[in-house]
């Protein structure tokens, strides 16, 4: 364990019996404690912390070299060691004229060639020069895809609603469950339909398995010769594009330094483009680069990322915090809960360090969440009374995305205040007591229902405000949830860009299923094999 943990650990034991409201009181709160990067204001007056912690914080962040990686990573350096790669999805949203090197070569020319080529492809399909194989304008585009291409393309088409284009339906097929596929196509008409096929790898299961069933679609109503009018790809994989029998002309390159929970920026982002226009999709990947820009150059002391990521591994490691929950009070983010997951849960869910050691401190939240204020009515009474701690974070855009002529969004906003000031103050016995006896009841039912109602307060939470959510104010957000992971990787010494732990599912999947087909329940262990007979023995029945 390092000398900044120790001295951070000793420093949690004096704030025990501090409480959040008198930090929050405190006179000079503001300055340390909030952080603007233009319409966005991050604050951080909601944190059991203090000046000491964000100074023994920002030592840590020194002791465990979190600038020196960062710059690493800015330089193209193979920072993804156990696959030998670099983490480079910065270059997919540089508008600088600053070249971005991959093993010592610039890659904008190629990422700038690949946007151009999305962007003829948009245009030609919203002008309708793009038609279906029987001439007629393609009115749905699918994406089909799955993890990291689909969460993010899923969650900023739907965070980005009011920018939708009207000539065109943009729907997402991620799960091999067939009904996924078949709900998503059952009003559509083939003639009319694109599919993006969209994988890094192009062998994925599930989306291979999605893509022929597709395929078969297309093919039943048209023939063969469709598929080249109705299929798209988005891949790093020309050859089993190919073999699939896409045209590798309308394929949509990226590369492998493009992690799949960072690839919404590249050419996975074809269905956020189609859905908004690429004008858009160039200010989403705007807002992106101007957090990249503030990670890289702002100082440590007021770099957003790099302070939400260090006070996530201070609740993780000194208070035990297991859970954050993400709660939008904004209906268009209502999938940006699942997004964070994979981004946070797939790149920071480890136990292993870098040098092959284990991890010395508890890693990755279990990120959760739900659009408030629906989540109030369901899981905000163990936020607000529950034995565990979960730093909790609200975002909220000043202004609606559409215009109402009443209060709905001024109740949405007061209803955002409210959560975080009840998590961070709550109600004290005297209080509540106080509020039990002027209701004029009894004292004998006062102090029966008085320990129930006490609120215990001391919850932490983090506050987005901004103007409004557009495609650049999303693409702020986006990064600077992908910088603060970056930050809590580089605390943790932990490799945050691969993903070994998914292949054994994978794997064994692969093995059983032979047995699930013929029902000869042969593979896997006892209880495989035993629940394998039990579902035969049900489809038989
Ligand atoms: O199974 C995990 C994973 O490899 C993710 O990291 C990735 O985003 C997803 O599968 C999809 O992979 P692909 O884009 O290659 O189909």
């Amino acid at each position: 364990m390092s000398k900044a943990w120790d001295t951070l650990r000793s420093h949690r034991q004096e704030l025990d019996g501090v409480t959040l409201g008198s930090l929050i009181d405190a006179t000079d709160r503001e300055q340390h404690f909030t952080q603007q990067l233009g319409d966005l204001h991050v604050d951080l007056t909601r944190h059991l912390a203090t000046d000491r912690t964000l100074e023994l914080l920002l030592n840590l962040a020194r002791e465990h070299g979190v600038e020196s990686l960062r710059d690493s990573m800015f330089s193209g350096q193979p920072i993804n060691t156990t696959e030998d790669r670099s983490a480079l999805h910065i270059a997919l949203r540089n508008q600088s004229d600053r070249p971005i090197l991959n093993s010592g070569e610039n890659v904008m020319p190629e990422v700038n060639a690949v946007l151009r080529k999305m962007q003829t492809f948009c245009e030609s399909v919203h002008t309708g020069t793009w038609r279906g194989f029987t001439d007629q304008r393609i009115e749905t585009v699918i994406n089909i895809g799955i993890g990291g291409s689909d969460l993010g393309p899923v969650m900023a088409t739907e965070a980005l609603r009011p920018w939708w284009l009207e000539s065109l339906r943009v729907r997402f097929v991620s799960n091999v469950d067939p009904s996924h596929l078949s709900d998503t196509i059952r009003d559509l008409d083939p003639r009319t339909t694109m599919f993006i096929i969209a994988s890094k790898t192009f062998g994925t299961q599930e989306t291979l398995t999605n893509a022929h069933a597709a395929r078969r679609w297309i093919v039943d109503a048209m023939g063969d010769h469709a598929v080249s009018r109705h299929f798209v790809a988005v891949s790093t994989n020309t050859e089993r594009v190919a073999a699939f029998g896409i045209d590798t002309d309308n394929m949509f390159e990226f590369w492998d330094w493009v992690g799949g929970r960072y690839s919404m920026w590249s050419s996975i982002g074809l269905s956020i483009a189609m859905a908004i226009g690429f004008d858009q999709f160039t200010e989403l990947l705007g807002g992106a680069h101007e957090m990249d820009c503030h990670f890289r150059d702002a100082p440590m002391s007021e770099n957003i990322p790099v302070l939400l990521g260090l006070l996530d591994c201070w609740y993780r490691e000194c208070w035990n915090c297991q859970s954050r929950a993400v709660l939008p009070y904004d209906q268009h983010l209502h999938r940006l809960p699942a997004y964070l997951q994979q981004l946070e849960m797939e790149s920071n869910g480890k136990c292993t360090q870098v040098d092959g050691s284990p991890t010395t401190e508890g890693t990755a939240f279990i990120v959760w969440g739900e659009p408030g204020t629906n989540g109030q009515h369901s899981f905000h009474q163990m936020l607000h009374q529950g034995t565990t701690l979960v730093p909790c974070d609200f975002l909220v855009a000043a202004s609606p995305s559409e215009s109402v002529d009443d209060d709905r969004y001024d109740i949405l906003f007061a209803n955002c205040l409210a959560q975080s000031e009840a998590l961070a103050r709550g109600r004290d016995l005297d209080h509540v007591k106080a509020e039990l006896e002027a209701s004029g009841i009894s004292e004998a039912d006062v102090n029966a229902l008085a320990p129930q109602k006490v609120m215990p307060g001391n919850r932490p939470s983090t506050t987005f405000l901004y103007r409004q959510l557009d495609p650049a104010m999303l693409g702020r957000l986006i990064a600077l949830y992908e910088h603060r992971v970056f930050v809590q990787g580089a605390i943790w010494g932990i490799d945050s860009f691969d993903q070994w732990g998914v292949e054994l599912g994978k794997h064994l999947a692969t093995e059983i299923l032979p047995s699930v087909i013929d029902g000869s329940a042969t593979r896997g262990d006892v209880t495989t094999r035993r629940l394998t007979t039990r579902m035969d023995a049900l489809r038989r029945s």
